[in-house]
């Protein structure tokens, strides 16, 4: 995976990020920076900026940032050496496949085939005498012979190592085969087969290749789906299950669903834009996938509670993106006299494709989910019970932006509470206010405590010591704008830093001055992983003084050198008090550190 820095350098260099960047996002100038709507979150107003001096973008709204390669990673969806390959696609530069690289990208090309010749083994199987079980339990689930093949099915023998011996065969290592999650170890060292007797449901990346394995036991044993876990080939929150027949459809819209056999009976009852997350949340990094194929989603989980939290996070994640989004309400069944859940395999089987369309067209959308949820709370006939649910629906209603929409959902409230639209408008009204004045409180808050202000938007790179951090920003500002004002030693050791991730910026930053390198946010993509980008790009877009950078730069390495001695001193730095001292510092010098 590494490869050569000139090369990155190089690549860099020629791949200018106000170029890269117009090619997705319109940029307007707008001082020495551009501006546009921010192509990660939905935004109306254009708080998405480039920069280029500093080679930089940086969201002010989702403060997501980082250089052109970092764009690429997050903007395609792509890996780290994937985006560079990208780039110098686009560069007309050639991409030198260093050694480590080489051995690397053997390695995953090695996992893949390995991946796919298991599922091969696997498909085999399930048409053979050692199949018998899992073809029973298909037909039992009416799952047809095509659907099978079209998903690429098999079975896992009902043996200790079966696959084992049939990949070594076939040259594969032990050592591939545990790294692949193939195969598991015991106690003494011993190997055997991690899918045993069981429905076996290769995982299809976008690309056409096999990155895993779900699969299903053919009784009530546990656990009932066991997955492959994570390998270098695989991780579950970059992928979904289905996707790859699901990108290729023509309907408007994707369904997520909760469960791996749901997906299989709905693209077989004709609903081939059915994705399932594997029982797992949905991520962040599976809607930037979603994205590329689709601008509709439909929420399809199950109906029960654990459902409806699986919704309203989803909802979550999804609320400001640029998807549509609503949510198919699955309802339940009436067994012996009593209502019972079903997915959305059950629906199919019980209620037909016909009845699951209709559902479709018919879903509902985030805020009517959400309304619906709230009804279902109170008991309407009730008197008590109405007044309360006005005033929580009208919470809900205050937080739509769009007065139309907030309009629209105010005369359906009211109808459901019985009460004439005008009060109900009222009663938004009340809460629209609530929500302002509580917001500008808090934003009175943040104020007055610069210290919140001043803290990494990631919980794990808050900086335990507020005097230190700021003045560890400082000196990287100063050594990425004027690297010549630093002398051949570096001032300060890395453990120096208080806040370890400005620490490992700054000795990266080094190294690159050291070789001669340039020394930019842009180049520490490789090496810093995107959460870090987007907090090292937050300093770094700041505006730093250079007049006098020479004293700023000798007062920053003070501070910085007196903190780490009271610290290893075993004087406790109060980051709170070092914060309020630095507030009255600032007030006192007319801000002498940021300009
Ligand atoms: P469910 O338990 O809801 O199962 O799990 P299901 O999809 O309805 O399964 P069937 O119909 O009984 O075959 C939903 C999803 O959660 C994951 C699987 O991806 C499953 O499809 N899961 C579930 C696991 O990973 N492990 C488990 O033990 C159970
Ligand atoms: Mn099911």
């Amino acid at each position: 995976m590494a490869f050569p820095q000139n090369f990155l350098d190089e690549l860099i260099a020629r791949s200018d990020i106000v170029d890269v960047v117009g090619s997705y996002v319109q940029l307007t100038r707008k001082g020495s920076n551009l501006f546009g709507l921010c192509p990660f979150h939905s935004e109306k107003t254009g708080s998405f900026s480039v920069s280029p001096d500093k080679q930089i973008y940086y969201c002010f709204g989702c403060k997501r940032g980082g250089g052109v390669i970092n764009f690429i990673m997050e903007e395609e969806n792509l890996t780290f050496p994937d985006a560079v390959r990208f780039l110098a696609k686009r560069a007309g530069l050639e991409v030198p496949e260093e050694d480590g690289d080489r051995e690397a990208g053997r390695r995953r090309q090695r996992l893949l085939d390995l991946n796919r010749e298991a599922a091969r083994f696997y498909y085999q199987t399930l048409q053979g005498p050692q199949g018998a079980a899992v073809r029973d339990y298909l037909q039992k689930r009416r799952i047809t012979r095509p659907t099978a093949v079209k998903f690429g099915m098999g079975a896992s023998p009902d043996a200790w190592d079966a696959l084992l011996l049939a990949m070594t065969k076939k040259g594969y290592t032990k050592s591939e085969l545990l790294e692949a999650g193939l195969v598991v170890q015991n106690k003494n060292g011993g190997l055997y087969d991690k899918f045993r007797n069981r429905l076996m449901l290769p995982v299809i990346d976008t690309r056409g290749d096999v990155v895993a394995f779900g699969s299903r036991v053919l009784d009530k044993s546990e656990p009932k789906y066991m997955n492959s876990s994570e390998t270098p080939v695989y991780s579950k929150r970059r992928v979904l299950y289905g996707l790859n027949l699901a990108k290729k459809t023509k309907r408007p819209n994707i369904i997520l669903c909760e469960g791996n056999l749901d997906i299989v009976t709905l693209h077989q009852a004709g609903f081939d834009n059915a994705v399932a997350s594997m029982g797992t949340a949905l991520t962040v990094e599976q809607t930037r996938l979603l994205s590329r194929f689709t601008k509709e989603l439909v929420l399809c989980y199950d109906n029960d509670n654990a459902g409806k939290i699986a919704t309203e996070r989803a909802l979550q994640i999804l609320n400001n993106s640029e998807f549509t989004v609503r949510v198919l309400q699955l309802p339940r069944r009436l067994v012996d006299g009593e209502y019972v859940k079903q997915d959305a395999d059950d629906f199919i089987k019980f209620q037909g494709a016909d009845a699951f369309e209709r559902l479709l067209s018919g879903s509902e959308n985030g805020t009517e989910f959400r309304m619906a949820q709230i009804a279902g709370k109170y008991d309407l006939g009730d008197d008590q019970s109405r007044v309360a649910y006005c005033e929580e629906v009208s919470r809900l209603l205050a937080t739509l932006t769009n007065p139309v929409e907030r309009e629209i959902y105010t005369v359906r409230a009211a109808e459901s509470a019985k009460i004439t639209p005008e009060a109900m408008k009222l009663e938004v009204q009340h809460a629209l206010r609530r929500r302002q004045s509580q917001e500008n409180r808090a934003a009175l808050r943040k104020e007055l405590n610069p210290a919140a202000q001043l803290q990494p938007k990631e919980r794990a790179f808050h900086y335990e010591n507020m005097r230190s951090a700021r003045a560890e920003e400082g000196i990287l500002r100063l050594l990425i704008l004027d690297p010549a004002l630093f002398g051949d030693q570096p001032p300060l050791k890395q453990r120096e830093f208080s806040s370890p991730l400005l620490g490992k910026a700054f000795s990266l930053l080094w190294q690159a001055r050291e070789d001669g390198r340039p020394v930019s946010v842009a180049a520490l993509a490789g090496q810093l992983d995107q959460e870090e980008m987007n907090h090292i790009t937050a300093v770094c877009q700041q505006p730093q003084s250079v007049s006098n950078a020479r004293q700023a730069l000798a007062d920053y390495i003070n501070v910085v050198k007196t903190e780490a001695e009271k610290r290893a001193g075993g004087g406790v730095a109060d980051p709170l008090l070092a914060a309020t001292e630095k507030y009255k510092n600032k007030k006192g010098t007319g801000g002498k550190q940021h300009g």
